[in-house]
């Protein structure tokens, strides 16, 4: 079996742990320390995130959607690919390196999407284009942990306590939608969200679709329209 070869590394910003960029083959996986983050054979769910998330607001006349983060693009080109040409997409990426490398080794893997008219990409933590926003998107598509936990950096933490929540309900448009990426159910993050006010759906789904796989969980919590 070939070895992996590690092709970059770059610290998390106001955190403890470093993302490292790793290719062996055709495969390549973004790492949080020893934890795999991000796996190019693994997209079926973090495209799902978009089709759930876009699902209800798609149709809107110019839908404007914040996705946080980039990571590998997956959730970013299901994104184009349900909205229509007068949408507007921002991407808020915390790690510098992780734009570079979706424009460098992954290219392939983001084929352009970055460079799509309706795309904006943001160096930034996510929770500053949410925090103190006002009816500004119709949908917020969060995969920045492994889920509603601040596993990449504890300050993430804030993005799903009620704080975070009620300013993600303030940040949404009527209707609007905030999705969030899981790898297993979290039944106090449920609660939070229907505490904060949204209409809660449970997605339980297979990181291979219908071949089976690990377990995977999306919510879509949905602001009253
Ligand atoms: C699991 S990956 C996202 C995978 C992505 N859904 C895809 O389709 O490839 C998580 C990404 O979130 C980024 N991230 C972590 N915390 C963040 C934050 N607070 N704001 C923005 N991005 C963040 C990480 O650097 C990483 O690129």
């Amino acid at each position: 079996m070939l070895p992996w070869k590690v092709l970059d590394t770059a610290p998390v910003p106001g955190g403890r742990k470093e993302l490292r960029l790793k290719q062996r083959g055709k495969e390549f996986v973004i790492m949080l320390d020893k934890q795999e983050l991000m796996s190019s054979y693994l997209s079926v769910t973090e495209k799902a995130l978009a089709t759930f998330g876009c699902e209800t607001i798609k149709t809107r006349e110019k839908p404007r959607v914040l996705i946080g983060g980039l990571g590998m693009g997956y959730t970013l080109q299901a994104t184009l690919k349900v909205l229509g040409d007068k949408a507007e997409v921002l991407v808020a990426e915390l790690v510098p390196a992780v734009v570079k490398w979706a424009r460098g080794p992954l290219a392939h893997i983001t084929d352009g999407s970055l460079d799509d008219p309706r795309v904006a990409v943001h160096e930034i933590d996510v929770g500053e284009l949410i925090r103190g926003k006002k009816s500004a998107y119709d949908a917020i598509l969060l995969d920045v942990d492994n889920g509603p936990d601040g596993l990449t950096r504890s300050a993430n933490d804030a993005l799903y306590d009620m704080a975070g929540l009620a300013a993600a309900h303030q940040a949404l448009r009527k209707g609007g939608v905030l999705a969030v990426w899981s790898s297993t159910p979290d039944a106090k993050f449920t609660a939070r969200l229907k505490k904060a006010g949204f209409t809660v759906k449970e997605f339980p789904l297979r990181a291979n679709g219908p071949h089976g796989g690990a377990k995977h969980f999306i919510w879509t919590a949905t602001k009253a329209g």
